[in-house]
Parts: C-alpha cells; sequence; structure tokens
C-alpha cells in the first residue's frame, strides 16, 4: 500500500508530483506529503498533513517552480493517521528526507542496534530507515550509505531519498514493493505505478528487487543487488493516459460498472483470432499435463477463481482447488503429484500472493498469474502470465476487473479443454446483453432504497451463485459498510437464519435451472420469519414477482451477468449513505502488505 513518487527535471517537479499522487490515490489515501526543493531558501521544503492529495494540493498552491520533487499518499500500517506519522520524513538534522512503500519488519531490532536513545518523531517504521542513512553518512559516501541501510531492512521497501547537501540528487531502492522509473527529454519520474508515469515518460522500465538507483540531472545509474552496475532497458510506454479520467461519471466505480461489455469485447478482441482462442502452448500444455490445478488469490479475484473451478472442472474435468493466499503462503496444503498454479490477482501486486509466489518458485512448481496490469511483480515473477486486458480500474472496489477475470478463466479453460467453438460468439452475446441491462442502472436505486434499511444483509444462493453471493457480500460490505454476508442458499437453516428478523434484506441469486426451486423455498423459509427478500433471476427460471431478472447468456457466462445488479445494489447502497464510493475507508487498492 501507499503511493510514491519521485521528479527530477526541466518540468515543475510540484506538478509531476502531483499529479502522480493523484493517480496513486487508489494505494491510500490517509495522509499526503511531498517535499519540494524551495529555490529561495536552497532546501527542500516539506509539506503534509493528514487528508487526501487535494488538500496536500491547497497546502502547495504557492510553491514556485522547482526541478526536483518527492512525494507521498499513505495506507497507515505503522502509527496512526496523523501528520506527524505522515511522509515524508525528515533525518534528525533534516539533511535527508525519505518517502517510503512497504513494512520494515525489523525496525525495532535496528533502532535498538544502531539508534539507541535517538529521539522519535514518528512512530512509523519508516523513519528508521532515514536515521539509519544520515547515521551511516557519517563514515560513508550517500550511495554507501543508503546501501548499507537496506542491507539491514528486513521486509518490503520502495523509498526515494533526498539530500539537502546535493540537491541535484534523487536515490532510489526497492525490495519487494513497486517501482518503475520514467524518462522523457524533460525529466526522470521514478513511481509506485505506471500510472502515474504515463503522462510525463516516452520510455520507462520496471525495477527489479533490491535495486538502488541514482537520479541526476543527467544520467541515472543502477546498482543490483550485488553492487553490481546494470544497464538500465527501457521500453516504450503504451498506456493510454486518458483511460483514466472520470468523464462524464460521478464516480470511477459507476464508470467500471458501465464499461464491462466493452471489457468482454477487448477479450474476445485480445484471445481470439476468428473463432480460434490464441493462447502460449506452454500454459496449456503445462496445465494439461498437471494433475490438479490450484487457484491463489484474495478477496474479489478469491471469488473469480471460485467460478473458475466451476469452468475448469465442467470443461476439463480436472480438479481444481481455491486457497486463499495469505493462508497458503504460509500452511501450504498437501498438494498433488503435478500442480499447476494459478494466480488471480487484478493488481499483480497482492503480498499475501508474492508471499505465495516465493513458496513456488523454492519448489520449482509451474505458475500462471492472470493480472490486468502486465509490468506488475506477479506477472514478472510467475512461468507465464496473462493479462486481463480490463484498462486501468481506479474505484477500490472491484468490478471490470473481476468480471474480466471471469471471462479469462473461461476463455483458458475452454482453450484447455479444445473447446473452443462458439465461445467467441457468446462473450460477444454476452457483452450485448450486459450492455442491454446496464441501459436501466437506474432502477436499481429505488430497490436499495426500499430494501436496504437495516445494518446488516445476506446474499444467497447454490452453484455458481454461491460463489457470486461471496462477490456481492463483499462489495457491500466494502463501500456500503453493511454488514453482508454471502450463503449457500441451503445452508442458512442450518443456523445463521437465527439472524433474520423483521425487515432482514435476504436478496437470492437465481440462475441454475436444477436448484431454482431449491433456492425459491429457501427464499420463503426466511421470508416467514420477517425477511425483506429480494430475487435476481435470469430469464431461464424467472417467476411473477421477481425483482430483477436478468437475460438469458451462455450458462459458462451467466455469474458474469448475475453480478451486474450487485454491483449496482452495493453502489446505490452507498450512495445513499453518502459514502466516499470510489475510496472507501481503511482499505486500499494494491494491497502490498501481508
Ligand atoms: C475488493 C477487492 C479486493 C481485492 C484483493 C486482492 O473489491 O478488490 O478484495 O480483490 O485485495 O487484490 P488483487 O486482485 O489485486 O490481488
Amino acid at each position: 500500500m501507499c503511493g510514491i513518487v519521485g521528479y527530477l527535471g526541466k518540468g515543475n517537479a510540484k506538478e509531476v508530483v502531483l499529479n502522480g499522487l493523484y493517480k496513486l490515490e487508489y494505494r491510500g489515501y490517509d495522509s499526503a506529503g511531498m517535499s519540494v526543493f524551495n529555490k529561495k531558501n536552497q532546501r527542500f521544503d516539506m509539506y503534509k498533513d493528514v487528508g487526501r492529495v487535494a488538500h496536500l494540493d491547497s497546502l502547495v498552491q504557492s510553491i514556485d517552480h522547482s526541478p526536483i520533487a518527492i512525494g507521498h499518499t499513505r495506507w497507515a500500517t505503522h502509527g496512526k493517521v496523523n501528520q506527524a506519522n505522515a511522509h515524508p520524513h525528515f533525518s534528525a538534522s533534516e539533511r535527508f528526507v525519505v518517502v517510503h512503500n512497504g513494512v520494515i519488519e525489523n525496525y525495532r531490532e535496528l533502532k535498538a542496534r544502531y539508534l539507541n536513545g535517538h529521539h522519535w518523531v514518528s512512530e512509523t517504521d519508516t523513519e528508521v530507515i532515514v536515521q539509519l542513512i544520515e547515521r551511516f553518512s557519517d563514515e560513508l559516501s550517500v550511495e554507501e550509505a543508503v546501501k548499507k541501510t537496506v542491507s539491514l531492512l528486513h521486509g518490503s521497501y520502495a523509498l526515494l531519498v533526498l539530500d539537502q547537501d546535493n540537491p541535484e540528487r534523487l536515490i532510489a531502492a526497492k525490495h519487494k514493493s513497486p517501482l518503475l522509473i520514467g524518462k522523457s527529454d524533460k525529466g526522470i519520474i521514478i513511481a509506485s505505478d505506471l500510472v502515474a508515469l504515463a503522462k510525463y515518460s516516452q520510455v520507462y522500465s520496471p525495477l527489479e528487487d533490491e535495486s538502488i538507483v541514482v537520479i541526476n540531472q543527467a544520467e541515472i545509474t543502477l546498482w543490483n543487488r550485488d553492487y553490481v552496475q546494470q544497464e538500465l532497458t527501457f521500453q516504450p510506454m503504451d498506456f493510454e493516459d486518458d483511460l483514466t479520467e472520470l468523464g462524464e461519471y460521478p464516480h470511477y466505480m459507476l464508470k467500471e460498472i458501465m464499461e464491462q461489455p466493452l471489457v468482454m469485447r477487448k477479450i474476445v478482441d485480445r484471445y481470439f483470432h476468428d473463432d480460434h482462442i490464441v493462447i502460449d502452448e506452454a500454459i496449456l500444455e503445462g496445465i494439461r499435463q498437471a494433475d490438479r490445478l490450484y487457484v491463489l488469490a484474495a478477496g474479489t479475484s478469491m471469488h473469480a477463481g471460485y467460478i473458475g473451478k466451476r469452468l475448469f472442472e465442467n470443461l476439463t474435468e480436472k480438479p481444481l482447488e481455491v486457497h486463499i493466499a495469505s493462508e497458503f503462503a504460509y500452511h501450504p496444503p498437501v498438494l498433488s503429484a503435478q500442480p499447476f498454479f494459478i494466480l488471480i490477482s487484478q493488481s499483480g501486486e497482492t503480498a499475501d500472493l508474492r508471499a505465495c509466489l516465493s513458496h513456488l518458485k523454492k519448489h520449482h512448481y509451474p505458475s500462471l498469474t492472470i493480472t490486468n496490469v502486465k509490468t506488475s511483480t506477479l506477472a514478472r515473477e510467475a512461468t507465464y502470465a496473462l493479462e486481463l486486458f480490463a484498462g486501468p480500474e481506479i474505484a477500490v472496489a472491484s468490478t471490470k476487473a473481476y468480471t474480466a477475470q471471469i471471462a479469462v478463466l473461461a476463455v483458458l479453460a475452454a482453450k484447455v479443454a479444445h473447446r473452443d467453438a462458439g465461445l467467441r460468439e457468446s462473450i460477444s452475446e454476452l457483452a450485448a446483453k450486459m450492455e442491454q441491462y446496464l441501459t436501466q442502472y437506474e432502477s436499481v436505486a429505488e430497490l436499495v432504497k426500499r430494501v436496504l434499511t437495516k445494518q446488516n444483509a445476506f446474499y444467497i444462493g447454490r452453484g455458481t451463485d454461491y460463489f457470486v453471493s461471496l462477490e456481492a457480500a463483499l462489495k457491500l460490505k466494502e463501500i456500503s459498510y453493511i454488514q453482508a454476508e454471502g450463503f449457500a442458499a441451503g445452508e442458512l437453516k442450518h443456523g445463521t437464519i437465527a439472524l433474520i428478523e423483521e425487515g432482514t434484506p435476504v436478496i437470492a441469486l437465481n440462475s441454475e435451472p436444477h436448484v431454482a426451486l431449491n433456492t425459491r423455498s429457501n427464499l420463503e423459509e426466511v421470508k416467514s420469519r420477517g425477511a425483506m427478500a429480494v430475487t435476481i433471476a435470469t430469464e431461464a427460471v424467472a417467476q411473477e414477482g421477481d425483482d430483477i431478472v436478468l437475460p438469458n447468456v451462455d450458462p459458462l457466462l451467466v455469474p458474469i451477468m448475475m453480478v451486474l445488479p450487485t454491483q449496482l445494489i452495493a453502489y446505490y447502497a452507498a450512495l445513499e449513505r453518502g459514502h466516499d464510493i470510489d475510496k472507501p475507508r481503511n482499505l486500499a487498492k494494491s494491497v502490498t502488505v501481508e
């Protein structure tokens, strides 16, 4: 979590860093800060406060043109959300300034060993980094002091360092947290994500773990983990910056919900040649040779993995287990003789998954990352990678990345099973029907007003509807703060039904014909105990009185259709409560801490 950005060049550093911070705000928005070189007093000034980047923007309004600055947007891990804990952090003499994304696990030991008796200004783990650099720079060059400092750190870091004694130099180091460097004829920018670089770079390069970079106006010098100087290889910037604009929509979440038909078409475009699916043979062979597939993922991506289980088991008859990444990483189950791992991650940076991947690599297991960010760490470090082509997802609550994950899993499973025929047409038809349903998106607002009147709610369903109900409940929780649970419809009566009282909202998802009547009975059971019952059904199973009826699509793709109204329900529930829909409390989009 947290986003960092630094700039050195002929442009206005304040503007470049602010723009980067706005783009990185999805990574955390507890506080924001910037250190910028002030030409008048020839020093780096510090601006930081609790609140969003817009607030920081107002604090730095009067700053003149400056060639160099660094900035940070925080998701608090160590220490409360307050000004002292906001980044950047000064060293004791204020010579050095540091911003950091990551977690330093041994910061207490480092304090005790090297900085005993030091007066600490913040409660952060980061402050130890800047104090160590200052301490070691008494005897070493600044580059050597940074190198010595990072060699002592356990955990993850992407950090930027400024030095008052050499204000034309920016030093960066990274391990486990992402950091990319971009270049144009105007200057050099370094940041946690490509989105922050795009506007100011013609070329870019993702940095490898344990690299240290020294940036001067004239050149960039890169060292690897052994402190051997390396060539930086740049690739052309191919990120379309305008895709991150909000346009006519009031919120990114609504924009991204509405973009889903387009994403389906893009997936068809990228994965099909005529009617045939095109996927690297090595991936297909890897999966075909495996005796069991394992999906590792977290949150929404894990919910897509459950749908993937159904898709793979139906199409390929290969068993697929879904595991919570944070559990698998430290408690791996007994595995089959020839496992193949599929890591699903919208961001491609999730720390829980990175921990899984290092376990997989240690055992030389084959792995495939399915991600929306092709430059991400998980995409680069897994054996194989497949892209979602969902376009940048800015709202913290994932919508289009989730449906893209399901579509790509369907494409992959169909190709492994040599069952490409007809899928192109099915996805295209799905896109058209999603579009048709989404024209009535505003009607969901009425339903939400009528139904979601309590501080708790249930989604129920059977089969893939149960898996979708998990995602529906998560979406509702994270942006409306309603306590919601997704439940297998038949399981409610085994205990949880005790929570049903007058007016408790219970929303049934009903799309599978062979269990449709069972789900209806389960809804009746809660209705007779006072629940406010709602049915979302496909035309195939719909009955008079159902609240939302969705068009029929290829049964493989039904979950993509079923989730749409639940995304809108979450959206309107949050809107009605006046919440910050795109930036819900306590969350961040890219979860880079374990
Ligand atoms: C919820 C959401 C999260 C993520 C989870 C994993 O809307 O987006 O539950 O799915 O944090 O993140 P990724 O997919 O980036 O690995």
